[in-house]
């Protein structure tokens, strides 16, 4: 795929990194592609990080025709550049693409788009510890009409933004609000895919929660409002009475791509780790008795982040003494260390950019 680069005139002054937030400042180009029904993918192209124009009738401003992913860029201990896994991000952009009747992307292209992207940004990934580059693909739909349908033009873009810690807490111990009025998706909606729509419907609750202390909200599922799974922006595990669980994939659920790489990491070392329906009484119980040992999430913006209280219906529980724990800990250094490349890749799950 050609890749037309314009690059600025007026590169922008970078931010100090020892004050970086989570997506606040952006760095000085941003990745474009459009679609056309008949054409496919055309004119892919690096240009200055600017505003977009948009029509008024375009389909994403009505109907939230967009999906997105998310992933980090990493500064290496020697200076050098790489991605995590940055092939699942575009596999599950295209899942979500298909849920949405948005169009597919050619998982060669888009991982070209991305890695010629990081390369021209490349100075903008900082080296202060736990700070990245984060990465931030998104797709819409954009026909200039309104009806509903699947749509006949798209765009593509990528822009990225230096980033910290996703919450103030850091790598200290969160809390996290059980939530059960609100939920966020259902089984044959659109839960496991990264859609804007997704989000809009998540704030409220979590607007409530962080009203009252907590960082974010751990969903029950929208049916039965019984199962657990997952945070705001995270998957959750928990280690009850030895066991490892997680929720099990059921379709409501965002498929993580940390989840995936802790349960394998996890199960390499002989841990035992499973994908499994845990009800909200479980838990509960596990917490009245003692056996709720760990609690942790794990996304990209957050990395793996210590669970340090839960609430559900008016009452509190402490996790592990308020402390990160053991397995949260281990899982913390094994997963940074892989991807500042501090420690041996032995999965593979890193891409070096040139
Ligand atoms: N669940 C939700 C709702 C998320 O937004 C995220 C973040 O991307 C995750 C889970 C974790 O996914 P990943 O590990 O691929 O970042
Ligand atoms: C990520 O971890 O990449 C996320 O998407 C979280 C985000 C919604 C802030």
């Amino acid at each position: 795929m050609e890749i037309k680069v314009t690059k600025t005139q007026n590169p922008k002054v970078k931010p100090d990194p020892s004050t970086l937030q989570f997506g606040v400042e952006f760095t000085d180009h941003m990745f474009i592609m459009d679609y056309t029904a008949g054409e496919g993918w055309h004119d892919a192209r690096i240009v200055e990080f600017g505003r977009i124009p948009m029509h008024p009738a375009s389909t994403a401003l009505h109907y939230g025709a967009e999906i997105f992913e998310g992933l980090k860029a990493y500064r290496r201990p020697d200076g050098e550049v790489q991605l995590f896994r940055p092939m699942e991000n575009i596999r599950r952009m295209n899942s979500s693409a298909d849920r949405m009747c948005l169009p597919l992307l050619d998982e060669n292209d888009a991982l070209q788009a991305l890695t010629t992207f990081v390369e021209l940004e490349k100075d903008w990934v900082p080296s202060a510890p736990a700070t990245s580059l984060y990465l931030r693909p998104f797709m819409i739909g954009n026909d200039e009409h309104l009806g509903v349908h699947a749509v006949k033009h798209a765009t593509f873009y990528i822009i990225a933004s230096p980033v910290g810690s996703y919450y103030k807490e850091g790598i200290n111990p969160v809390k996290i609000m059980i939530e059960s009025d609100d939920v966020r998706a259902v089984r044959g909606g659109t839960g496991y895919t990264k859609c804007g729509g997704n989000y809009a419907a998540s704030t409220r609750a979590g607007q409530r929660a962080e009203e009252q202390g907590y960082s974010q909200v751990l969903w029950l599922d929208g049916v039965e409002r019984k199962y657990i799974e997952e945070v705001g922006a995270m998957n959750v595990m928990f280690k009850i009475n030895g066991e490892i669980v997680t929720p099990a994939l059921t379709g409501s659920i965002l498929p993580g791509i940390t989840r995936k790489s802790c349960l394998e990491v996890l199960k390499s070392e002989g841990y035992n780790a499973n994908e499994r329906l845990l009800s909200v009484d479980e838990l509960i119980d596990a917490c009245e008795n003692g056996t709720l040992e760990e609690a942790w999430g794990c996304g990209t913006a957050a990395v793996v982040s210590p669970i340090g209280e839960l609430a559900y219906k008016g009452k509190k529980y402490t996790v592990n003494g308020g402390k990160i724990g053991e397995v949260t800990q281990h899982l913390y250094d094994t997963l940074t260390g892989i991807q500042w490349g501090n420690k041996e890749d032995k999965f593979g799950w890193t891409l070096r950019i040139k």
